[in-house]
């Protein structure tokens, strides 16, 4: 079967690979760059298994879709954080793309994530511009991503995938077509059904990771460890709460939630979620003015550690830690930012040591394992104060604290 994937990227990218494996793939991806990398079997970003994955498969890439018996969309989903709603445009254009490429019996698959309704309303009348009409010459399906970057190959192979078809058929054939290399179950729905589906996944880690943030916080005045709590309040058999964090990024849980709230009054838990994890750095950034009364420290700098939105990636999509640097600079404080994994962002990414020297306040938002092994004395030796505020618990806390720095970790209160 001939397969066109449009969008080669952190998605579009390992599913074409893993379907190169049973049939003929090419891929599309308007970056020069994206193509250039890939037909010279160079992974274009970080992920395990990827180069490998590349260098054994026979995917071509090219900067235009080709005739294929399949398209699956795995273009950027933007979000337009003015009136906080789904930007659909990059969908709607590699729709507008492939039309001039369908023939009958074509299958398109939307993978990008989507609002509810956006293949019937949207997408549908886009492809029948092409003379062809869906259900009947061509068929539509909706098979939303679930995988996590840092550990994609293996969560596409083996997640659960829910394939949403626009009449039987569609989903018929989206399963038989994930089956090639799904070991997960499959299960098939309406369209409709399936974007909902995605949006509720998301929005479920967004409120459970406000509801740990708020009890992060509240732990903090009561002066308890939440961590502790945490751990024995997930010994009932039906409690599960997550860790809490910095705030929440990467382009799907920090946005999709908008995506459901964007046009209805009906909403109240899932826009609190997202202003109170929206309203991490501002907290972060209370503790961090704290420190610098409470020693009197004047003209602070402060170096960042980690602008990936989570640990061991290099995704800054989204990332909690861009909003903090605003606010450290909106206070007058130099920022200086060390982040090993990351190799692109808005600020100057620094060596350790250039990051750290004189420096009043180390702040870790990300769980990066290389911060595990940052060494407490050579630290020691280049800070002009010994303060840190760990928002993950991942520093080696006793190194530290032994060599006399002050450590705020959140949700620890007082006394702990
Ligand atoms: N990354 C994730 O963890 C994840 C998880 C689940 C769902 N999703 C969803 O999957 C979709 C893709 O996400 P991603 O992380 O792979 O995005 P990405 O930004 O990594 O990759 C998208 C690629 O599409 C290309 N592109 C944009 N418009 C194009 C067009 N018209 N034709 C061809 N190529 C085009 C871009 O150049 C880019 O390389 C989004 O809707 C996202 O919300 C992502």
């Amino acid at each position: 079967m001939k397969i066109c994937i449009i969008g080669l990227g952190y998605i579009g990218l390992p599913t074409a690979l893993m379907l190169s494996k049973s049939h003929n793939v090419f891929g599309c991806d308007t970056k020069e760059e994206i193509v250039e990398n890939i037909n010279g079997k160079n992974p274009p970003f970080i992920e395990p298994g990827l180069e490998e994955m590349l260098k054994k498969s026979n995917l071509r890439a090219f900067t235009h879709p080709v005739e294929s018996d399949v398209f699956i969309i795995c273009v950027p989903t933007l979000f337009n954080k003015e009136v906080k709603m789904a930007d659909l445009k990059y969908v709607k254009r590699a729709i507008e793309e492939i039309v001039p490429y369908l023939r009958k019996e074509n299958l398109i698959i939307i993978e990008s994530t989507i609002t509810p309704g956006t293949c019937e309303k949207i997408v549908t009348p886009l492809l029948e511009k092409s003379g062809l009409r869906v259900n009947k010459d061509i068929y539509l399906s909706h098979c939303p991503e679930r995988a996590m970057p840092g550990n994609t190959f293996y969560e596409i192979i083996h997640n659960n995938r829910v394939v949403g078809g626009s009449d039987d058929k569609s989903a018929d054939l989206a399963e038989e077509l994930y089956k090639s290399f799904v070991k997960g179950t499959i299960y098939k729905t309406s369209i409709r059904t399936a974007e909902f589906v995605k949006l509720m996944e998301n929005t479920t880690r967004d409120v459970n990771i406000a509801l740990v943030n708020e009890f992060a916080i509240l732990a903090e005045e009561i002066g308890i460890n939440v961590r502790e709590a945490i751990e024995l309040a997930n010994k009932h058999p039906r409690v599960n709460l997550l860790t809490p964090g910095p705030g929440v990024g990467g382009h799907c849980i920090a946005v999709d939630p908008w995506f459901l709230t964007e046009s209805t009054v009906n909403t109240r838990i899932i826009n609190t979620a997202r202003e109170i994890n929206d309203g991490m750095p501002r907290y972060i950034l209370s503790k961090a003015k704290k420190i610098f009364v409470e020693r009197n420290i004047k003209d602070p700098t402060v170096t960042i550690f980690g602008v990936a939105y989570k640990g061991n990636v290099d995704d800054t999509r989204e990332t909690p830690a861009l909003k903090l640097i605003k606010l450290c600079e909106k206070e007058g404080w130099n920022v200086k930012v060390y982040d090993p994994c990351v190799k692109e962002f808005e600020y100057p990414l620094l060596p350790l040591e250039e990051a750290i020297r004189d420096t009043d306040l180390i702040i870790v938002e990300t769980d990066h394992t290389e911060f595990k092994n940052i060494n407490a004395k050579m630290t020691s030796n280049f800070v002009r104060n010994k303060n840190i505020i760990d928002t993950r618990n991942i520093m080696n806390c006793k190194e530290f604290l032994d060599e006399g720095f002050e450590i705020k970790i959140l949700g620890i209160g007082k006394g702990n």
